[in-house]
């Protein structure tokens, strides 16, 4: 696979990153044992997988403490992508004068001593147009080395170019996938600012694989969708099914993405070897122009004016 800079860092990394919401979060996703997550972080790095994109708030902080267990002789095989805001404890804390504890909590986790990357998870529009001191914070950690670079992990168009507007980044994390295209229109532009674009929940928390439809029922974090949601994602699921003519879509979706060359990277959320090993094969895949162009076209005609909720 081609390899890419991340974030300004001289680091070359694969495009396919690992997704680490999942890891160890019985709450949110389903059972995984401690053992199972770092069996699977180690076997993504074995097959080459340098980006793992974690946060203090995954799992109680249990999926910083896999990656930290399972990178011990490799740390610097690996990228790690953490966030500051939702504190392991649960907490929502985006105060200045806690950003340096809330690092050294995640160093302590990951048991290392730097973090390539933090990213400010999610915070609200005053931070986002610049009208707080945490820029100038993160710099005095990218200084002292604690930090390699830093930006922040947003849903939609508004907040992205809310922040190319205002804040001086090196990485966007954003919401993007065939369901979420609003974003892409200002892709170019951060691209221009040298800003290392990482896209989430490319698979659209499972429904883009093509496995779900109205008939499928959700637990953890997936309760969030009503009937009417889960009717509407069923029959775009189909309209993907007629255009690519399969009934597997994690390819199409993961290419999808891909096929923006603007993205750094993809971080699809992995539960098991399978998962990892099946979207290692898609990333391969190249996205035909016409199905790409369909794709789009699926996306203005059917979701633009009336978007899913995520
Ligand atoms: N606020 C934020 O910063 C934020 C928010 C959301 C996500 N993220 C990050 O982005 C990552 C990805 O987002 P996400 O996990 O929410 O959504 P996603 O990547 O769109 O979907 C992940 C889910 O898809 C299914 N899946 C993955 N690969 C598969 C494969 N090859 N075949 C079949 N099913 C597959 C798995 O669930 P099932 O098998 O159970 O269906 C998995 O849990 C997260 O892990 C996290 O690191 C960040």
């Amino acid at each position: 696979m081609k390899k890419v800079e991340y974030a300004k860092t001289g680091q070359l990394i694969n495009r396919l990153g690992f997704g680490a919401w999942q890891l160890g979060n019985t709450e949110f996703w389903g059972y995984m044992s401690v053992e199972e997550g770092i069996a699977l972080v180690k076997k993504a790095i074995d097959l080459g997988i340098q980006l793992f994109d974690t946060a203090p708030g995954y799992a109680a902080g249990m999926s910083e403490s896999i990656i930290g267990m399972a990178i011990q002789d490799c740390r610097d095989q690996v990228v790690i992508n953490t966030k500051f805001g939702h504190t392991a404890d649960g907490e929502t804390d985006f105060s200045v004068f806690s950003l340096r504890k809330q690092v050294t909590d995640s160093l302590e986790r990951l048991q290392t001593t730097y973090l390539d990357s933090l990213l400010l998870h999610n915070p609200g529009f005053d931070i986002l147009e610049g009208k707080s001191q945490h820029i100038q914070e993160l710099k005095n950690l990218k200084d002292e080395g604690l930090i390699k670079a830093f930006g922040v992990s947003i849903d939609t168009k508004e907040e992205f170019d809310t922040v190319l507007d205002n804040l001086d980044v090196d990485i966007i994390e954003v919401l993007f996938n065939v369901f979420f295209q609003d974003v892409s229109e200002s892709f170019k532009k951060a691209h221009q600012k040298g800003i290392s674009i990482i896209a989430k929940v490319p698979l659209d928390s499972g429904w883009l694989t093509g496995k779900y439809d109205e008939f499928s029922e959700f637990e953890g974090i997936r309760m969030r969708w009503d009937d009417e949601t889960i009717s509407r994602r069923a029959q775009l699921v189909r309209r993907l099914k007629d255009l690519t003519g399969a009934e597997d879509l994690t390819r199409y979706a993961i290419a999808f993405v891909l096929s923006f060359p603007e993205v750094t990277a993809v971080i699809p959320g992995i539960k098991n070897i399978e998962h990892l090993e099946d979207n290692l094969k898609h990333a391969e895949y190249k996205l035909d122009p016409k199905l790409k162009e369909d794709m789009m076209k699926l996306y203005q005609e059917e979701i633009k004016d009336q978007p899913l909720p995520w």
